[in-house]
């Protein structure tokens, strides 16, 4: 197994802290968790719960500082535009990057149940690190699969073929346990249809084993088994899930995680929750769901957004004990 030589040193501990704030509500539907992840998730670590299935969508090591874009629609009809910030992605190096990311992981995948699985959504520039990395770190047989998000965006001239795609990479827990999995299906291909229709199709075999051509059957087919590149659009602009935070992911992209690997009434954790995209899925699909994040902007647009949605919502923050 290859290994990611980074220095001990620059991998961070969590400070001691404490939940605050908890504010309770019977059958929350998901709860927000503002202040950094790596605190909060040592104390989720000390507790019983435990998640089906976790989602992050970490900075991507863009080394900007990410703005939000409020559009406000005035008396006079035009739009006025204004902006915040809402999340740093500038780093001293990428050492310092992953070894932040592999503090974080090391906790997420103690919290997994065994039959559980992690996505960690990246881009190119990082993904082969952090595969290097996650193999170590969750061990043999646990890296799933790669999922590629093609999207099409407006296209740029550059001298390079234009980046249309985000990589997603899946571990389990427990290589023995069986994987919650959910089969989701994607439409017959133009060929099959000419072919068969939309009949379901049988594999024969002849006495020695061999492939026969397969048969019809009367039964419809639900489609071919859901493949590892998903096309799916970007958020458009006058979309009504756009909240204007940055590099927020379609709710489509999240409905199919949440569905393929999470069944109702389990529990999912999103550490870098951003404008809530995978609360709002996980809660209209009937699952439990905990975010975190640190910065104000995101809990603020998160909580909207899941208070609009009538999603039942609790709310804490997690503070450092030095700090009191
Ligand atoms: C790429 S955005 C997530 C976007 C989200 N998936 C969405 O659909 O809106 C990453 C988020 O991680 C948060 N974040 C970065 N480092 C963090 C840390 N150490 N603790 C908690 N949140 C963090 C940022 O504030 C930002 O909101």
């Amino acid at each position: 197994m290859v290994r990611l030589a980074l220095d001990p040193s620059l991998i961070p501990s969590p400070r001691p802290s404490k939940l605050a704030e908890l504010s309770s509500c019977e059958d929350a539907g998901a709860t927000l968790i503002e202040g950094d992840n790596l605190d909060a998730l040592e104390l989720l670590c000390a507790g019983a719960q435990r998640f089906e299935l976790i989602y992050l969508d970490p900075p991507f090591f863009t080394q900007r500082q990410h703005r939000r874009t409020k559009r406000k629609r005035r008396a006079k009809g035009d739009i006025a535009r204004t902006e915040s910030d809402a999340f740093d992605d500038r780093w001293p190096s990428l050492d310092v990057y992953l070894a932040t990311l592999q503090a974080r992981l090391a906790r997420l995948r103690s919290l997994l149940t065994d039959d559980g699985s992690v996505v960690i959504h990246v881009d190119p520039n990082t993904s082969h690190y952090i595969k290097v990395m996650c193999d170590e770190l969750f061990g043999d047989g646990c890296f799933a699969s790669e999922i590629v998000w093609r999207y099409r965006r407006w296209p740029a001239k550059t001298k390079n073929f234009q980046r249309v795609h985000d990589v997603l990479l899946r571990y389990v827990k427990d290589p023995k346990a069986t994987p919650r999995f959910h089969q989701l299906y994607e439409p017959l291909a133009p060929s099959t249809l000419a072919t068969w229709g939309k009949s379901k199709q049988r594999a024969d075999v002849d006495a020695n084993g061999r492939r026969r051509r397969s048969t019809k059957t009367a039964e419809d087919s639900p489609g071919t088994p859901m493949g590892d590149v998903w096309e799916i659009g970007v958020i458009a602009p006058v979309a009504r899930e756009r909240t204007g935070y940055p590099t927020q992911k379609p709710e489509a992209l999240l409905r199919r995680i949440v569905q393929g690997l999470s069944l109702e009434g389990d529990a999912v954790l999103d550490p870098y929750v951003g404008s809530g995209t995978t609360l709002a899925v996980a809660a209209a699909l009937g699952r439990r769901a905990v975010g975190l994040d640190q910065s104000p902007e995101a809990i603020a647009v998160a909580t909207s957004r899941l208070e609009a949605q009538g999603v039942a919502l609790r709310r804490a923050r997690v503070e450092p004990l030095s700090s009191r």
